[in-house]
């Protein structure tokens, strides 16, 4: 049978549509051999942002991870929890390590914007080049549906305090001097929960998605001004 002009024209639109979705795939292939091979050797060099680190949630898991890389790659750091025994464990242990100087903050980021005067105190007369908004908290062990939550009303204050005030005060207190110097480095740890709804931790994905959100745009505003902000899921 022969081919009609349409039928020549439904071909070249497929092959355009397989071409950018091959394309499309053969980007993230290359971005993930970047990030996950290639890093390893081709480093980027943190310590031209500056000499101090900040890490949320510092004292366990992927914050104390940060702040013990961050130590061993020449940054002081500042570590900022709850837990002010476990706060001068990791603080010891950085020192001893890397050399490198610390200094804590205890502070409950369940709290509202009355805690962070402490922080900005803290905070205020060092050079920060990078911020790790690591801190972050789900609200149950068994997901449950949202009014099945444990007091729900303490847990809302408590969820959107830890999870989103605190990464946009955080934000607030370091950014102005970062953009004096015309570099800096914020680090917002989302979670795959934010990427689509997330039913049975509803509070917890709405969170992580307003972080992904709030770090991509604000990226955005200020990466002219010499300032990356990067989101982790
Ligand atoms: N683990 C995962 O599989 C996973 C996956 C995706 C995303 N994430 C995200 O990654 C981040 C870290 O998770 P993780 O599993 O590494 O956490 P983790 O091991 O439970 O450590 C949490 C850290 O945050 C501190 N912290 C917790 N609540 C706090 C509060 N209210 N005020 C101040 N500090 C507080 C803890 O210190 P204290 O001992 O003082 O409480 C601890 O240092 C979170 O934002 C989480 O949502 C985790």
């Amino acid at each position: 049978m022969e081919e009609t002009r349409y039928d020549q024209r439904l071909h070249l639109l497929g092959l355009l549509a397989l071409s950018y979705l091959l394309l499309k795939q053969l980007w993230i292939l290359l971005v993930g051999i970047k990030n996950h091979v290639l890093s390893r050797w081709w480093r980027t060099d943190l310590k031209k942002y500056g000499g101090w680190a900040v890490v949320t949630g510092a004292t366990d898991g992927i914050g104390k991870a940060y702040a013990l890389q961050l130590a061993k790659r020449g940054f002081d750091v500042v570590l900022i929890s709850r837990n002010e025994e476990k706060l001068q464990r990791v603080a010891q242990e950085i020192e001893k390590q890397s050399q490198q100087k610390t200094k804590i903050i205890q502070v409950d980021f369940t709290g509202g914007s009355e805690i962070y005067p402490k922080v900005e105190n803290g905070l205020k007369d060092l050079d920060i080049g990078i911020l790790v908004n690591n801190v972050g908290m789900s609200y149950v062990s068994d997901p449950v549906r949202f009014l099945e939550v444990d007091d729900v009303p303490k847990q809302i204050d408590y969820t959107l305090n830890c999870n989103i005030l605190s990464m946009v005060h955080m934000t607030r207190i370091v950014l102005p001097k970062m953009l004096q110097r015309k570099k800096g480095l914020i680090i917002n740890i989302s979670s795959s929960t934010g990427i689509r709804p997330y039913p049975i931790m509803t509070m917890y994905g709405a969170t992580k998605a307003f972080m992904d959100f709030f770090s991509r745009s604000l990226h955005m505003e200020y990466k002219s001004d010499g300032i990356t902000v990067q989101v982790t899921v």
